[in-house]
């Protein structure tokens, strides 16, 4: 195919105007770079000021007449949001245009009908920035390791809450402060509390566990927990005790499943804060940076690492996949061929866990009087539900009262829930303050 691909953009904002800006400085870039066309613009307010210099014919608030032009042959949509943007999307594969989107909220509620809308109409739909950033995460996922038989996807997936959690522990900066801060370097959502209340998180890791296991999972049952609630006193103990706290997702396959089975595959997804051992390779992820670990068979265990959020790191997946459109649209001389690992014919069902049978490690602490026994009392119930403790600490101890922190081994989530409600049934403990997860 000769000549440009014309790029129409939906939004100018953080993420759109990085994309602008790397199409309008292609040199020293890949040579399809200098061949990516802008061809025009949709805002919402034609008087906002913009962080790139740009022609103001191409801007209009008519996103329709992005995608309906013909010069456009790539919809990038940078809007966010669930709608317009999920009819912005269907709009321009039904108008035969590929898209890019950095919309992970769209996505892991509607990449089902979106991919199979976009199989039906032969047309890509990339969507590398919407998990991590600007690590390269999706495409690995689907090409680089699709070899592999993979049992865990997890990590840290949201910029904005790393960038809180390490600012708090590194300079004990007040939360309202750095999440300002935050928003102000262009991290975060456009209503914060998609970030700090684990929503974020929770669309990324199903988007993830869509790729990495085949199938798409209902991510209105994703257990997620935000860190709005976690209290500086349990990161001070976490620290005490050799651990950091992070905000973790975690997607695993749960059972082994027959070869050719119709059942679905069982799945255990979860976004919480949580408590890394110091020396875990998660520990180190700090700031706005993002890191995934994939572990599967038989590569064994991959880290994909670097930053998770922002313009520069955003734009750089938003154009790569661009660029992979465009270099098919050349060699093909036309829309190209259809990505058989996004189409929908691929996916197989998947189905996750009753959270009660999630396992892991758990944190708690309970506010106690300072008594004889309360110790022996709080472990006889783990004991008694069958939860085994690897530690179990007082802090604080005075007139007022003790603090109880217990760490477990790995156990399911009812068997803790049981232990939970015999212990705060117990006289001397007067309630449970925080429960987090461990790795
Ligand atoms: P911004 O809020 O900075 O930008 C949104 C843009 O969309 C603005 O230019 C806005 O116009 C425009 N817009 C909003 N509604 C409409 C509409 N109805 N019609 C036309 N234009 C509209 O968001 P971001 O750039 O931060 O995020 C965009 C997407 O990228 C989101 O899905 C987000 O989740 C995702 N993302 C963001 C990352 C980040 O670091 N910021 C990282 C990875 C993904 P106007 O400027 O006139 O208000
Ligand atoms: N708000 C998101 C984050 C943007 O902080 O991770 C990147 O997806």
């Amino acid at each position: 195919m000769a000549g440009k691909v014309g790029v129409g953009l939906l939004g100018l904002g953080t993420v759109g105007g990085g994309v602008a800006s790397i199409l309008q400085n292609p040199s020293e870039r890949h040579p399809l770079v200098g061949e990516l066309e802008l061809i025009r613009v949709a805002v919402r307010d034609l008087n906002r000021p913009r962080p790139v210099a740009l022609d103001e014919s191409l801007l209009t608030t008519d996103p329709s007449a992005v995608i309906q032009d013909p010069a456009v042959d790539v919809v990038v949509e940078v809007i966010g949001g669930l709608e317009p943007a999920r009819s912005l999307i269907l709009q321009a594969i039904a108008a035969g245009k590929s898209v890019v989107t950095a919309n992970k909220a769209v996505i892991a509620r509607h990449g089902q009908e979106i991919a199979e809308a976009a199989a039906a109409a032969r047309v890509y739909v990339l969507i590398e920035a919407a998990v991590g950033g600007g690590i390269p995460i999706i495409e690995p996922l689907k090409q680089s390791l699709g070899g592999n038989r993979i049992n865990r996807v997890s990590g840290i997936i949201n910029g904005t809450t790393n960038y809180i959690l390490t600012r708090m522990a590194e300079e004990g900066a007040a939360y309202d402060a750095v999440l300002k801060d935050a928003q102000e370097l262009g991290y975060a959502e456009a209503d914060p509390a998609a970030d700090v209340d684990g929503l974020d998180a929770a669309d990324k890791i199903a988007i993830l566990a869509t790729l990495a296991f085949g199938g798409s999972v209902d991510r209105s049952a994703v257990p997620t927990d935000g860190i709005s609630g976690l209290q500086g006193v349990d990161v001070d103990y976490a620290n005490q005790l050799g651990y950091g706290v992070k905000l973790l997702a975690v997607a695993e396959r749960m059972a082994e499943r027959m070869p050719n089975s119709d059942d679905p595959l069982p799945l255990s997804l979860r976004v919480q804060p949580t408590l890394v051992p110091k020396d875990h390779p998660l520990a180190g992820v700090n700031g706005v940076n993002n890191a995934i670990l994939v572990e599967g068979d038989p590569i064994g265990r991959v880290m994909f690492y670097g930053p998770g959020a922002g313009a520069g790191p955003t734009a750089s997946a938003v154009v790569a996949d661009i660029l992979n459109i465009a270099g098919i649209r050349k060699a093909s001389d036309g829309p190209g061929k259809v990505d058989p690992l996004l189409a929908a014919s691929s996916w197989r069902p998947c189905s996750l866990v009753d959270s009660g049978d999630i396992r892991q490690r758990h944190y708690v602490r309970f506010k106690t009087k300072d008594a004889p026994g309360v110790i022996g009392n709080v472990g006889g119930c783990f004991g008694q539900r069958n939860v085994s403790i690897q530690s179990i600490v007082q802090f604080n101890a005075s007139d007022a009262g003790a603090e109880i922190v217990v760490i477990t081994h790995e156990v399911s989530q009812r068997q803790m829930n049981e232990a939970l409600e015999a212990i705060q049934a117990l006289p001397e403990v007067s309630g449970l303050a925080a429960h987090l997860g461990c790795l």
